[in-house]
């Protein structure tokens, strides 16, 4: 019998989508260029399916692939981000692949990039794209989806797609999770939702990569505050964050610091996290959140901070350096009996933080929207990020019932819920920066936050010094606070100490 699907490129995401699929009927045919993943896809299918018939085909040339589908063709790649998309496309036109074929990119693709190829390959079959997060477990049990493209290409893909998600309990809010081979979870949720136009769902997943940038480095600076300022022990804040992952602070990036922090390295018996080298990597979709952010002149800087905490963390030689010769003040000690409550101030820093980062992305997505005509639904994308990504979180469920009383809400430190937690929880939020400041520790992505809190609270900022500044120097103009706005003034500023100028005419 011929497949449901054609996959191309069995990485390590590639692989657990198509065994995603496989788990929930669908007949896949494979192909990648490297014959062993091919190997290793049937191999691993024989071994979970059984006595069951193959749901793996292996292929050995685009046009063996599309030999082997249904038509009309719904193929899915799982290959580099950039030039190798295009690469497998013009490859599949090649081996004839027709104008009514869908073709899904999931990988983590530049949303610019798929809304020229849908232009580019229009004629020659339906580009669609959607952005994929989890990981690897999150591809082989439920990942979150963010689908973008072709309305009526979805109506073919979404009961695909919604059947491989991740699926939330709709009564609680929270992940209903399976990780057993061939048991795929049926009820529930899906975090699967239709995003908008190509690209849109990418957009969507970049901020969504954007915010877990952020969640990661106010987690990792917290972490550092309670090494250098409490002296714990790895151990004690893994304990720590998991008594945090109970609460309000519950998310699977607590969840895994917790498991980083308590892992020994096998060779020396030591905390791996301590032999661990402090230069952290980075594979570009923060970087072009903090790109669109300054594009669409969205701010969002707390998510910005956390691509410059990596770009500072990677000049580690220049720091050991720079330690030697820099000086700052002494840590200030925290007597035993003050712990706790230092460790409580961290925790609400962390959760005042993370609802900034979550309210700068959301802002920058709803300006993104309506620059694009995208009428993006945040209720939806709040609700697909409960389950099966890695910003997954009991808040998103907080932030799904926001946009559910008010979806033209302008920011979600606007929501009356955010809006009554940031006030109950801030004074420890303040303390906890203003500590970290007296004793040298830097805590750039939380001050940061608190900074877009208190400016976004703050009704007159000081840009009318700024706008006075320009006019003088450039004569670039202003409006008045007494005059209808949009009404252009400038000044003939004195300039007190300056040569006169003699113009000759
Ligand atoms: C996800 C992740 C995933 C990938 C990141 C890592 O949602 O599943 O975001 O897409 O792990 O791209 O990004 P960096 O290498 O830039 O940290």
């Amino acid at each position: 019998t011929l497949c449901d699907i054609g996959f191309i490129g069995l990485g390590v995401m590639g692989k657990n989508l198509t065994l995603n699929l496989a788990d929930n009927g669908y007949k896949i045919a494979c192909f990648d260029l490297d014959k062993e993943k091919i190997e290793g896809i049937v191999k691993q299918d024989e071994l979970e399916r059984g006595d069951k018939p193959p749901r793996v085909i292996p292929c050995q040339s685009y046009t063996e692939l599309l030999n082997h589908l249904k038509a009309p063709h719904l193929i899915i790649l799982s290959v580099p981000a950039g030039a190798p998309v295009d690469h497998v496309c013009q490859l599949l036109i090649d081996a004839g692949i027709k104008p009514d074929d869908i073709v899904i990119d999931t990988g983590n693709s530049l949303w610019t990039d798929s809304v020229e190829r849908e232009q580019l390959y229009k004629g020659k079959f339906i580009f669609f794209s959607t952005a994929v997060s989890g990981g690897e477990v999150g591809a082989r049990f439920g990942p979150s989806l963010m689908p973008s493209g072709d309305p009526y290409a979805w109506t073919r893909i979404e009961p695909v797609l919604k059947a491989i998600s991740a699926k939330v309990d709709p009564k609680t809010g929270k992940p209903l999770e399976s990780f057993e081979p061939g048991k795929p979870i049926k009820e529930g949720d899906p975090c699967a939702t239709y995003i908008g136009p190509v690209g849109a769902g990418h957009y969507v997943k970049m901020v969504h990569n954007g915010i877990e940038y952020a969640d990661m480095q106010l987690i990792c600076e917290v972490y550092q505050i309670m090494r250098d300022s409490l002296h714990m022990s790895p151990k004690e804040i893994a304990a720590t964050f998991k008594e945090w992952n109970q609460g309000k602070l519950n998310s699977y990036l607590i969840e895994i610091s917790a498991e980083v922090l308590e892992q020994n390295d096998a060779k020396t018996g030591k905390p791996l996290v301590d032999l661990i080298l402090d230069q952290a990597g980075q594979k570009g979709t923060g970087l072009w959140t903090a790109v669109s952010a300054l594009q669409v002149g969205s701010p969002a800087q707390t998510i910005t901070q956390a691509v410059f905490a990596r770009s500072i963390s990677s000049l580690k030689d220049e720091r050991i350096e720079a330690s030697k010769i820099l000086k700052g003040p002494a840590c200030i000690p925290v007597p035993e009996e003050e712990k706790q409550a230092a460790i409580t101030r961290l925790h609400d820093a962390l959760y005042c933080s993370k609802i900034c980062a979550y309210a700068q992305g959301f802002q920058l997505m709803a300006l993104a929207s309506k620059e694009q005509g995208w009428s993006l639904d945040f209720a939806e994308i709040a609700k697909i990020w409960r389950a099966g990504c890695i910003i997954r979180a009991v808040f998103l469920q907080s932030i799904t019932n926001a946009y559910e009383n008010n979806d033209s809400l302008a920011n979600l430190l606007l929501d009356p819920f955010f809006a009554e937690q940031i006030a109950t929880f801030q004074q420890n939020w303040r303390q906890a920066i203003a500590d970290a400041t007296m004793s040298g520790i830097p805590c750039a992505a939380m001050s940061s936050a608190l900074n877009y809190y208190d400016s976004y609270r703050t009704e007159t900022l000081p840009a009318n010094l700024l706008q006075g500044q320009r006019d003088f120097f450039g004569a670039h103009t202003y409006e008045r606070t007494d005059e209808a706005r949009g009404k252009k003034f400038h000044t003939e500023w004195s300039q007190p100490g300056r040569p006169e100028i003699k113009i000759k005419k």
